[in-house]
């Protein structure tokens, strides 16, 4: 047998795959246990063991993992959250540590590629999206066998045409709208829905088409304050006395800023977006004179079980993050391309977010159907 060395890592080059870690991180959406059970299910057809990590990089860090059995994956599939924990603080390459009242930053890779190490892992599945494959790639640089899934509610990962989690966010913002109607429509009311999805307006854009949103405004295409309000206007006078505004967290207007929430230096992104769902209903009720309501979706997006679309594209992708381990293509990401699962270098993933595209044929169909996206 060949023994290779491998930045620090000492591997059997003709050995097989035995054993995998999986771990899931950043922030939770509906999916990722079918994810777990797609991977572990399969895992004893290849001969391989599963350890679960738990709390995403920070147990890998902390050492705290648990075996995965077929038992403890039977039953999750619709399950939303993580059976395993998350964490969107706990980048071993940016680990916060409390230092006389006030907070550091150390580097904690060692710890877990000891841990890497410890645990006899052959390869690593982590699932998550953009923080997750930029830590894949720094920890796979280390050494350690690697393998992406993508995941997040904002769909915001280039190099896959979808992740999981998505469509279960869009379809709460969709059943959001039908119901909001409702009631801006027996009370005459504008309702502005402000949904998440960081910097791609992905969540407004399939969420308001969906629920037949009358505004929608997203980070991509600046708006301007006149046109929302002439938008409203202009829709009384064609005896429609109600609107709803499905407002992605990070539009901004041509004029302005995007709202920020917070700040947190414990996170890969340390901005907290939010509040512009009361900012746009603010202005609405002021330049308008029409009696505005303001419902922020927020985690419900999140929760919750995945819908039969996520479900089968996350256990595709389990299976399918098995096999690459199984196959040792590491460094590698699974990606839906088309309505294939294929994978892609991890670094393809990373290298670009994907945001929506003006000239996109959803922004095109919306404006279509009358939609405005108060341009
Ligand atoms: O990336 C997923 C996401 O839900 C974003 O849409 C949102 O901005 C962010 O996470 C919220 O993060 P947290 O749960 O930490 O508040």
């Amino acid at each position: 047998m060949v023994i290779i060395e491998n930045k620090g890592l000492i591997m059997a080059a003709s050995s097989k795959v035995k054993r995998i870690g999986i771990l899931t991180g950043g922030g939770d959406c509906p999916g990722l246990n079918a994810v777990i059970r797609g991977v572990t299910k399969p895992a004893q057809d290849y001969g391989m063991s599963v350890l679960g990590i738990i709390d995403g990089f920070e147990g890998l860090v902390e050492g705290r993992a648990k075996e995965l059995k077929n038992d403890d994956v039977s039953g999750i599939l619709a399950r939303g959250g993580t059976i395993l924990g998350s964490s969107n603080k706990g980048d071993p390459f940016h680990w916060p540590i409390q230092k006389d009242g006030k907070i550091e930053i150390a580097n904690k890779s060692e710890a877990a590629l000891r841990n890497y190490q410890a645990w006899n892992l052959d390869a690593l599945i982590a699932i998550g999206g953009d923080g997750t494959m930029h830590i894949c790639k720094k920890l796979g640089e280390m050494g350690m066998n690697m393998i992406g899934v993508p995941k997040t509610i904002d769909n915001d990962l280039e190099a896959t045409d979808l992740t999981f989690g998505h469509d279960s966010a869009v379809y709460v913002v969709a059943e959001a709208l039908d119901r909001l109607h409702t009631t801006a429509s027996s009370h005459h009311r504008v309702i502005v829905v402000e949904v998440m999805g960081r910097y791609a307006g992905w969540i407004a854009l399939n969420g308001g088409l969906a629920g037949g949103a009358d505004i929608i405004l997203i980070p991509e295409i600046p708006f301007s304050w006149d046109r929302v309000y002439d938008k409203i206007l202009k829709r009384e006078l064609m005896g429609k006395k109600f609107s709803l505004v499905c407002v992605s967290e990070g539009a901004k207007p041509m004029d302005g800023e995007m709202v920020i929430k917070g700040q947190d230096i414990k996170r890969h992104d340390p901005v907290q977006l939010g509040g512009i769902g009361e900012l746009v209903a603010k202005k609405i009720e002021e330049n308008t004179n029409r009696e505005t309501r303001v419902t922020v979706l927020g985690h419900l997006q999140r929760g919750g079980s995945p819908t039969p679309f996520d479900r089968i594209l996350s256990t595709k992708f389990g299976a399918f993050a098995i096999q690459l381990a199984a196959n040792k293509k590491f460094g590698r990401m699974v990606a839906l391309k088309g309505s294939d699962v294929k994978n892609v270098r991890i670094e393809e993933a990373i290298s670009h977010q994907k945001l929506v595209q003006p000239d996109t044929q959803a922004v095109f169909a919306a404006k279509a159907v009358g939609i405005s996206f108060g341009e």
